[in-house]
């Protein structure tokens, strides 16, 4: 049995390069015999300073939302990070396993160290993204392609420590679907979908009702070749659509290309526009019902599990290194 990690951010609204890139495939694999952690990583998010009222009800908020997106609990542990402090000691140790200059060329830092200045925070985050994998010694991430930089350090730091100690971690790979890995603005093809765009209407969010998705769709910047064709090099906008068409309905960028052969972009607008409006919809509605509703027993039963699992590999790792 595989055992499954990933997180994801509790900063700002869930979007649509959320739930194509990491959520709908951990819908995927909670369904099937596999060990799954899906956690909230709060810790990560403090670096970016957030209100401490929104923080706190934006991570109840995305732990609603990975029920409603209809994770199956049978088989998979939900939590906030900073509830299982052995994430934050694991980290420590690992930090004496990663070289500055790896921390140096990770380009998600070099990002935010642009807009969020550079604190030791931003700089070690990856470190505490490699401990939250390696403390339940997962095999499996299933993540977005903006984080395979920060898959692969993960792996270096694991191998570090076995190479020392002995085989402690298994090195885990990455995950992701054939499509919808990396979406990008609607509005600003060249840079990713995210929750801190400064267009907001290049961003799809889970909550957005069909009248704003249609227009933001209607609205989202192609070429003016009107060819419905798949060419991430001359024709961005384009391919973001086919690819959110192809990863919502499970078809490759050639099918897609195939279907709308004859059509005109402002069709394949609508089409693309109905789709994800039609994908999100049951999930928006499962999510406010769900608002209402007290979760503190889930959560606490999970947290249980989790914290569980995390020292069992906590008091391993004290005993490999003497402490
Ligand atoms: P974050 O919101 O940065 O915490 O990301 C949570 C998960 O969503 C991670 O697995 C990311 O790789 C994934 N993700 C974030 N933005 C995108 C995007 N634009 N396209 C695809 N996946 C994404
Ligand atoms: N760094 C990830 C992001 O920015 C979030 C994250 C933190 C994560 N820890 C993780 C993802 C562990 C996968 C596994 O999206």
């Amino acid at each position: 049995m595989k055992t499954v990690f990933s997180g994801i951010q509790p900063t700002g609204k869930v979007h649509l390069g959320n739930f194509l890139g990491a959520i709908k495939n951990w819908v995927h694999l909670s369904n099937v015999e596999n060990k799954n952690f899906f956690c909230v990583v709060d810790l990560h998010s403090i670096t970016t300073h957030p209100d401490p009222m929104e923080l706190k009800s934006n991570i109840e908020q995305t732990l609603k939302l990975l029920i409603a997106a209809g994770i199956n609990l049978d088989n998979s542990i939900i939590y906030a990070q900073s509830s299982v402090p052995q994430h934050a000691y694991l980290s420590w140790i690992l930090s004496s396993f990663c070289q500055v200059g790896e921390l140096q060329r990770m380009t998600q830092y070099k990002e935010k160290a642009d807009s969020l200045g550079s604190h030791a925070g931003i700089f070690t985050y990856p470190v505490l993204m490699a401990s939250d994998i390696l403390i339940h010694k997962a095999n499996e991430v299933p993540v977005g392609d903006d984080q395979t930089q920060h898959l692969e350090l993960t792996r270096n730091i694991a191998e570090r420590f076995n190479n020392k100690y002995g085989d402690v971690f298994p090195l885990p790979e990455k995950s992701s679907g054939k499509s919808g890995a990396r979406l990008m603005s609607l509005k600003h093809p060249d840079s990713k979908m995210s929750k801190s765009s400064d267009d907001i209407n290049g961003t799809i969010y889970f909550d957005d009702d069909k009248d704003t998705i249609m227009k933001k769709f209607k609205s989202s910047v192609t070429d003016s070749d009107d060819i419905i064709q798949y060419n991430l090099s001359e024709k961005k906008g384009i391919s973001n659509l086919i690819d959110i068409y192809a990863s919502i309905n499970g078809m490759s960028h050639k099918e897609v290309e195939k279907t709308f052969m004859d059509s005109r972009y402002g069709e394949f607008k609508m089409a693309v526009g109905e789709c994800v409006a039609e994908y999100l919809n049951p999930i928006n509605l499962k999510f406010i019902e769900l608002e209402k509703e007290n979760i503190s027993e889930i959560v606490k039963i999970n947290l249980q599990e989790a914290q569980a699992s995390a020292e069992l590999t906590i008091q391993e790792v004290n005993n490999i290194l003497g402490l």
